[in-house]
């Protein structure tokens, strides 16, 4: 047995002795054998560490894929065991299921939950009471989320109610490649996903009031999408963006992701390189510097995922670039709150913040 430690050239002068020790003393040999197998598992584990740490910097380089995961998480279908096709079972029992076709072979699935002072109106109704109650002078909200999970995620269900128990409808869409939603997700794919909904909903809503709210990645898709069409010119009621990044490259290089890689020799090479590469730029930034439009900023301090001083830049941007306080607001979190990067919709005030806008862009 002792040979076997002396063969795996781990055991010191010292801890030999301590094994011959404990050997004199009648210690199973067992215990031996543990010991040098202790090191050389922990010396394998640490060299496959290093192996996977040093591979995984050249995965987003080398494979498109990666980066693509690493952007949308859209294979990550959280909740996993719920039918989305049932809203109701997730206590949203006055909202329809229903796809619509952006493109050519690309079906998106959208949740219309109407106001909630509409729900017992709603029981058994179909697709076109549904389209027709869009009219009804209600505000609308287009619901974009962020990456990873779907419409489905408890933190998206939360905002929705909230929104409708305000009064307001809720269109809540997965973009592309999301839950059942058909295709693979791109930069260009979510904002046409997104213009088509607005399109459709533009379609039915009368005079009705329509607002976009984005989080995290979704106020990429928001700002791409306003911008669109205020080149097309005409222009989105209002927008809303929680938890909102300066720019995809920015977001990057600030995600906790990049803490284990900060110190890593060219992480920019590696890893925000392949974004531009692939195609990833949401750009809220310079979007903001071009936009006019009636904007109301959420950040909670101490989101860890989007760091809040993104949301503070942009309302600079947003501010200068209108030059107006009245169409340009931001409201923080504080951060004893703990609300993190998706928990502002559980703010006792969130309605009274939420209808304090919507009533500013009627005055
Ligand atoms: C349906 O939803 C409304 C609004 O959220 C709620 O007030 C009501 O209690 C629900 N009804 C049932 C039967 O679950
Ligand atoms: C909200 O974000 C945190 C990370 O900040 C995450 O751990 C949590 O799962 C998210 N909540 C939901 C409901 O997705």
């Amino acid at each position: 047995m002792r040979k076997r430690v002396g063969e795996s050239g781990v055991g010191s002068a010292k801890s030999d002795s301590h094994v011959s020790e404990k050997e004199e003393r009648g210690t199973s040999p067992g215990s031996v054998t543990t010991r040098s197998g202790w090191w050389a598992w922990m010396k394998r584990g640490l060299i496959g560490f290093f192996v996977i740490y040093v591979s995984a910097a050249f995965a987003p380089r080398l494979f498109p894929g990666v980066v693509k995961f690493l952007v949308y998480a859209h294979t990550v279908r959280v909740p996993f065991f719920t039918d989305l096709s049932r809203p109701a079972d997730l206590s949203l029992n006055h909202t329809l299921n229903m796809y619509l076709t952006p493109e050519d072979g690309i079906t998106v699935a959208v949740w219309h939950t109407v106001p909630d002072s509409l729900w017992e109106e709603a029981q058994g109704k179909g697709p076109d009471w549904y389209k027709e109650s869009l009219a009804n002078g209600a505000p609308i909200f287009i619901y974009l989320h962020g990456n990873g999970g779907t419409r489905g995620a408890s933190h998206r269900v939360g905002l929705v109610k909230v929104l409708s128990a305000t009064g307001y409808h809720v269109l809540s869409l997965d973009y592309r490649g999301f839950a059942e939603s058909t295709g693979e997700p791109t930069e260009p794919g979510l904002t046409t996903d997104a213009l088509y909904l607005y399109q459709w909903v533009k379609a039915h809503s009368g005079n009705s009031l329509v607002c976009i709210w984005g989080h995290s990645l979704g106020t990429g898709v928001a700002t791409n999408m306003a911008l669109k069409l205020q080149e097309q010119g005409t222009s989105v009621d209002g927008v809303i963006i929680e938890s909102p990044f300066t720019n995809a490259r920015h977001a990057g290089k600030n995600h906790p992701f990049a803490w284990f890689y900060f110190r890593f020799p060219w992480f920019d090479y590696f890893f925000l390189d392949p974004l531009k590469d692939n195609h990833v730029f949401f750009t809220n930034d310079d979007n903001l510097r071009k936009l006019k439009i009636p904007l109301l900023i959420l950040h909670a301090e101490d989101d860890l995922i989007v760091p809040f001083h993104m949301g503070q830049e942009l309302y600079d941007i947003a501010r200068s670039a209108q030059n107006s306080e009245e169409r340009v607001k931001m409201v923080r979190f504080n951060k004893e709150l703990g609300y993190v990067h998706n928990g502002s919709y559980k703010d006792p005030r969130m309605p009274a913040i939420i209808r304090e806008f919507v009533e500013s862009l009627s005055s």
